[in-house]
């Protein structure tokens, strides 16, 4: 590509949807904490995200997802705007303790029923429903005992896949197993900044075998209730490139791709733990029973693949484990978002190529990409000229993969509206739609506005 049809991309949208084939799946994403609120309405229990944001000091300006965009009560309104914006595929979590108070055991009907009513309603509106089974919410019953690092998770986590399939699996035909495995093991059991606080090897290391043993086992529940179901699960991932061409720096890149890209992956589709790359997880095999290794493999029918920057890595002598550093985009010179996170659209073209190779991957989607920048609400509009370029640009790259072959078959925005962003509180807004908090009032953002227009065809 050259300097100036880049530049063209930027300066406006020469994408068009048909590019991209009449299969490709468009959608937007969101997950029950994040958005739903209600958190104890009915006899909903606890999760440990309720928990851990009532303890000070947990998350920027001790925000919470007690009331968070009000989804429960709202969810036929921003159906409705959804529906106007074109959008046909709706990625939503389910809240396990919305469902089952205390993680097994009782059931809650209001649970079901909410639902099932907004199942129902994003198929009257002709949205298809895309269904997460985990997106962090455990429920605290079971944190209590013992949480993630607990195998008995894995019979626990059964009885809730079962009782989703079940109930919704005659409507719902796309699921995924569980939300970005790396970051709520990484940040909720060894770094202690997500929910439940928890920190240490100690923790970690079970959690990672009994969360990637809790993915194929999910992917086995969903196939056998529902033969005809499409199956997949989400994974977290980021170019990684080293610092400087030396040994160590490219060995410690490595170590970081190992750790972010394929830990969870490799498991799942029978290549085992990525162990030669990462010597300090090898007391995993600890935690390993004989039967283990064949019961982390599943054949998924697709992986989601979810980014939003890459990672630059330093050789780090005094960091523990990894011995690896991350060099932090504002330290680069390179553009970023709010998260601080490095804007770089060509990350997910190697991505896309890199996935494409394995072998036992059958198709690959994003379920997840985008960004949040200081959105302002002027006007009753919001000129969020920064996330239509960001969006345009990666999706530029994406049509470049899949022109030259990679396996990408849909794609969904990180998110449809401005929600409840995990430590980070209220303020990074990552909708395509603004929420005013206050209010609860909804505006199309220009990105969703450009979004729309796109998925309609209005762009040639
Ligand atoms: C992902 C996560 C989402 C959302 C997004 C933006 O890691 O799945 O819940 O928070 O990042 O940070």
């Amino acid at each position: 590509m050259t300097h100036n049809s880049t530049a063209k991309v930027q300066d406006q949208p020469v994408l068009n949807r048909s590019d991209f084939g009449e299969n490709f799946a468009w959608g937007v994403a969101t997950a029950a904490y994040q958005i739903e609120g209600a958190h104890d309405t009915a006899d909903k229990g606890a999760s440990i995200w309720d928990v851990f944001t009532d303890k000070r000091g947990k998350v920027k300006q001790n925000h919470h997802g007690k009331i968070a965009c009000d989804f429960f009560n709202r969810y036929p309104d921003d159906l409705m705007l959804m529906q106007e914006m074109g959008i046909p595929n709706f990625r939503f979590s389910l809240s396990w303790s919305r469902l089952m108070p205390a993680g097994t055991g009782k059931v809650s009907q209001q649970g079901i029923d909410y639902y099932n009513r907004l199942i129902d309603h994003c198929l009257e509106l002709g949205i298809t429903p895309w269904v997460t089974l985990y997106h962090w919410d455990l429920p605290h019953e079971l944190e209590k005992i013992g949480g993630w690092p607990n195998r008995d998770i894995v019979s626990w986590f059964s009885e809730y896949a079962a009782l989703c399939a079940n109930s919704f699996g005659d409507r719902v035909n796309h699921w995924m197993v569980l939300n970005e495995p790396m970051v709520f093991t990484g940040a909720g059991y060894f770094l202690g900044v997500h929910a439940p606080g928890r920190r240490g090897f100690g923790s970690f290391i079970p959690a990672v075998h009994h969360t990637a043993l809790c993915q194929a086992e999910g992917g086995r529940i969903l196939k056998s209730i529902l033969p005809n179901a499409e199956v997949g699960t989400t994974i977290s991932c980021s170019h990684v490139e080293p610092l400087r061409q030396c040994e160590k720096d490219i060995k410690a890149a490595q170590r970081v791709d190992a750790l972010l890209n394929r830990l969870f992956l490799e498991p799942a589709l029978g290549l085992g733990y990525p162990l030669d790359d990462l010597k300090f997880m090898r007391r995993i095999e600890k935690y390993m029973k004989p039967n283990d290794e064949a019961l982390l493999q599943f054949d998924f029918d697709f992986i989601g693949i979810q980014n939003y920057t890459r990672e630059i890595v330093k050789y780090s002598f005094w960091t523990p484990f990894l011995q690896a550093n991350l060099v932090p985009a504002k330290k680069r010179n390179v553009p970023y978002t709010l998260m601080n996170w490095e804007v770089y659209p060509k990350g997910i073209y190697h991505l896309l190529h890199k996935y494409s190779q394995y072998k036992n991957i059958k198709k690959l989607l994003i379920t997840e990409n985008g960004a949040a920048f200081a959105d302002e609400l002027k006007d009753g509009q919001v000129n969020d000229q920064e996330r239509v370029v960001f969006l345009q640009r990666y999706l530029q790259q994406v049509l470049r993969a899949k022109q030259e072959g990679a396996n990408v078959h849909g794609y969904f925005v990180w998110s449809f509206l401005d929600n409840f962003e995990w430590a980070e509180g209220y303020d990074p807004r990552f909708g395509l739609v603004h929420v005013d908090y206050e209010t609860q009032q909804r505006t199309i953002k220009n990105s969703g506005l450009w979004y729309r227009n796109f998925l309609m065809n209005k762009i040639k």
